[in-house]
């Protein structure tokens, strides 16, 4: 249907307005009217340099100035512009001289708006007409050689040379024409004779000079009559005139005039309008008698602001003349600015920066002048403006950062003013949305999570629940949380803890031990689902508490059925004397460690208590020699946990004063031992003893001599440092049990050198694992002796 037109038929002109902004350029088109819907005209995509592939994306459309139709149309495969209808240039655009329509091109993203203007050529489709076919004329016969009767001209709706140009006379004996710029006239040549003839038929033809020529006739019919001198005559060639537009009807617009100068019939002048068109004929009217032209119809300047009414005035007779009425329409402040939005980018994103288009306006004013001069503004306090582009177009441009978490719609108000008096104005609203861009990370309520648990915990038991907010939309807003890799103790965090994803909520994995550690901090991180997606981590420390779950373990004496030391009481011990000390640890803290010792049985009960606190063992009387030799005692040892946890061990008292008596020591054993055996084990002892007890002194020399402030020491004093001792005991301080110094400087009494070696080597034993319980055979016993050291038994403190 793409009917190509010759060239030449056609023209364009491209003008860029450089000076402004390049993507608005203005495009002509020329053709002539009456072509054909679908005839191409021109390809607006090559003509302004457009991408083809891109018209389709870029949604290129045809767009109208106001609300008027839409002339062409763009085919968005080929770029080419094509007549959308028929075109009447006579309709469209009456008897201006030149028929331009403007039609726009729109492209969005980015928004460009090329302004087309569509030339519509004037072709020869209209015949000049005359308003009557025929005319009646009455002329006396007494009239003058050269009279002249004026003749109402022919109209053409075509403009320019296909208007009418000329016109002719049927060749006849009486008439000739005359034709100047404002009129056309009959001029008698030759008298005129009733007698000979009575009625001359005269044909006038009009013609324009298009090609091909056409033309109209009108059939001029004489009646010769024996008198009347005169023709009217107008006492104004051209009346002028002016009205302002929306005038009330019967507003008197001009009054035309004409006089006769006969007398009675001849000289009654009527008026009427000459040719008129049907248009014009509603607008004005002509009194008959008086003459004065008045509204009677809606004056819009907007439509047609300037007249041309032929008058006609008539005796009675049949004598007329002709006069030109210009009327001209003032313009009033009637049209209130019309706000179009061309273009909108809706929804924006909130990461545009500031000085971003987001859309095109267009404001019309249909009034002429100031009464057509508008000023456009927003009103409200918005992040955005209007930036006045080429002509009445403005384009919206943002002004700040945008912040969809913050106002995520807009409803900007464009206010339109026009410099009329009194001014009008008129409003649009546009609605904007802002986007959503993943521009916030999670973001945790605390700064840190802090979870408490008691030890012993069932796996799978909640620690606490971590929470981050995200104020991002959908997605970029979903907070998923997940645990930072990361050790505890040298095993993988998630061994500890989970998480859970959705809630936050964080579980606990395994049981905890207080005793193998008080507290851990794990990383969590809280991510949303955006892409690229934002994080941020928190620290949840988790602390343990403690619960009595352990039992006080006796470093000395070795626990019951289990031991053959024997402490040596001197025979001479006064009442009160020191004779030998209960240690017991407990690998609980605080109260659940706090230890209590009693004596739960004895041999003779009056004679040894302890300490409840100190675990200390002294006599409570002088030793008499009625004392039995061999004296035992059952100590339990407690400590203060809820419930609490006990142990109990027996202790071997041996009232005498020397080692000859040791021997003795096999009967009160509970132990089948041979005594060579025994006796071979004491011999060690003893040796490792003195050795011992040798080193000692020289740490003590030392210490003694550094201090310079001796202190009072019993004889054979052992001091043990407290660097050997398991780590649990270091930690606990004075509030709770014995301290550490108290527990290990402590000093044992004078001659109790088998009770030296022996707390040394209980000492050792107990720096096994914590939770092995202390029973050893005898040979155990004895390799402790070879390798004290041995590492296999010996539990790193760290
Ligand atoms: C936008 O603002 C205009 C004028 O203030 C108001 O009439 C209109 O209802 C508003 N529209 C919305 C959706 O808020
Ligand atoms: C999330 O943000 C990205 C950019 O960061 C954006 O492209 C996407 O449309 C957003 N999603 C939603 C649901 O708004
Ligand atoms: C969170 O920790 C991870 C792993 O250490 C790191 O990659 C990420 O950058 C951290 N995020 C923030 C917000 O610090």
């Amino acid at each position: 249907n793409n009917m190509h037109v010759p060239l030449g038929l056609v023209t364009r002109f491209v003008v860029c307005l450089l000076a402004l902004q390049s993507v608005y350029a203005e495009v002509s088109y020329s053709f002539q009217e009456e072509m054909k819907p679908g005839t191409v005209i021109g390809n607006i995509a090559k003509d302004l340099g457009l991408d083809i592939n891109t018209l389709s994306a870029r949604k290129a459309r045809i767009d109208s100035e106001g609300n008027n139709e839409r002339f062409c149309v763009v085919n968005l495969n080929t770029g080419d512009l094509s007549v959308a209808e028929k075109l009447d240039r006579e309709s469209l655009c009456g008897t201006k001289p030149s028929c331009i329509l403007v039609q726009e091109l729109v492209l969005e993203n980015p928004l460009e708006l090329h302004r087309i203007n569509l030339h519509v050529q004037d072709i020869n489709d209209n015949s000049p007409q005359f308003k009557r076919d025929l005319i009646r004329m009455e002329i006396r016969e007494s009239a003058e050689k050269g009279t002249r009767f004026s003749m109402e001209e022919a109209h053409d709706a075509d403009i320019g040379k296909n208007s009418v140009q000329t016109y002719s006379l049927q060749k006849n004996d009486n008439f000739i024409l005359m034709i100047d710029a404002t009129k056309v006239e009959l001029v008698l040549e030759n008298k005129l004779d009733r007698e000979t003839k009575q009625e001359i038929n005269l044909l006038l033809t009009a013609v324009d000079g298009g090609s091909p020529q056409s033309s109209g006739t009108v059939m001029i019919h004489v009646t010769v009559l024996d008198a009347n001198d005169n023709a009217p005559v107008f006492s104004q060639n051209v009346y002028k005139a002016s009205v302002p537009e929306n005038a009330p009807v019967n507003t008197v617009v001009v009054t035309v005039s004409a006089t006769d100068a006969d007398e009675g019939v001849n000289g009654d002048v009527t008026y009427d309008f000459g040719h008129v068109s049907e248009t014009d004929g509603k607008v004005f009217s002509i009194d008959s008698k008086t003459g004065e032209i008045r509204v009677i119809g809606s004056t819009d300047f907007e439509k047609k602001n300037t007249f041309e009414l032929r008058v006609m005035a008539k005796d009675g007779l049949g004598l007329s003349s002709y006069a030109k009425v210009y009327i001209d329409l003032t313009d009033e402040n009637d049209n209130a600015p019309v706000i179009y939005l061309k273009s909108l980018t809706n929804p924006i994103p909130e990461n545009v920066s500031p000085g971003t288009e987001v859309g095109i306006i267009n404001v019309q004013d249909r009034d002429s002048e100031t009464n057509g001069q508008v000023r456009c503004f927003i009103q409200q306090n918005v992040p955005f403006k209007l930036v006045p582009s080429i002509k009445n177009y403005y384009s919206l441009v943002s002004t700040g950062q945008l912040d969809r978490e913050v106002v995520s719609d807009y409803n900007i108000t464009i206010s339109a003013t026009d410099e009329g008096s009194p001014p009008l104005s008129s409003s649009k609203s546009v609605q904007l949305s802002v986007a959503d861009i993943n521009d916030n990370p999670p973001v945790f309520e605390e700064q840190s999570y802090s979870a408490y648990v008691s030890e012993n915990n069932k796996p799978g038991s909640t620690l606490c629940s971590v929470s981050a907010r995200d104020p991002d939309w959908r997605q970029n807003g979903t907070v998923i949380y997940s645990l930072l890799s990361g050790e505890v103790n040298g095993a993988p965090v998630s061994s500890y803890v989970s998480v859970n994803g959705d809630t936050g909520v964080i579980h606990a994995v395994r049981s905890f031990d207080y005793e193998q550690f008080r507290s851990f901090k794990v990383q969590v991180m809280a991510r949303d689902n955006g892409s690229p997606p934002l994080s941020s981590n928190v620290t949840v420390s988790v602390f343990i508490s403690d619960v009595n779950d352990n039992s006080p373990q006796i470093l000395y004496p070795a626990p019951e059925g289990n031991s053959f030391m024997t402490e040596l009481v001197p025979k001479a011990a006064h009442g009160g004397s020191l004779v030998s000390k209960v240690i017991a640890v407990d690998a609980d803290s605080g109260q659940n460690a706090w230890l209590s010792y009693h004596i739960v049985k004895s041999t003779d009960p009056g004679l040894f208590s302890i300490g409840v606190h100190s675990g200390e063992i002294r006599t409570q009387r002088d030793i008499s020699e009625s004392d039995s030799m061999k004296q035992n005692l059952i100590v339990s040892v407690k400590d203060n946990g809820q419930p609490s946890l006990s142990a109990t061990c027996s202790m071997y008292l041996l009232i005498s004063d020397n080692l000859a008596e040791v021997p003795e020591l096999k009967e009160m054993s509970n132990y089948e031992n041979n005594s060579k055996l025994t006796s071979y084990l004491i011999i060690a002892l003893v040796s490792v003893s003195t050795f011992f007890l040798t080193f000692i002194i020289i740490i003590l020399g030392v210490r003694f001599c550094r201090r310079r402030k001796p202190r009072l020491l019993f004889d054979g004093a052992v001091a043990i440092p407290s660097a050997y001792l398991p780590p649990n005991y270091a930690d606990v301080d004075g509030t709770g049990t014995l301290c550490s110094t108290y527990n290990y400087d402590a000093y044992l009494t004078t001659g109790s050198r088998t009770s030296d070696f022996k707390f040394v080597t209980s000492y050792n034993d107990n720096t096994l694992p914590a939770d092995q319980t202390l029973r050893k055979s005898t040979t155990d016993f004895l390799e402790a002796f070879g390798d004290s050291d041995d590492s296999s038994q010996v539990r790193n403190p760290e």
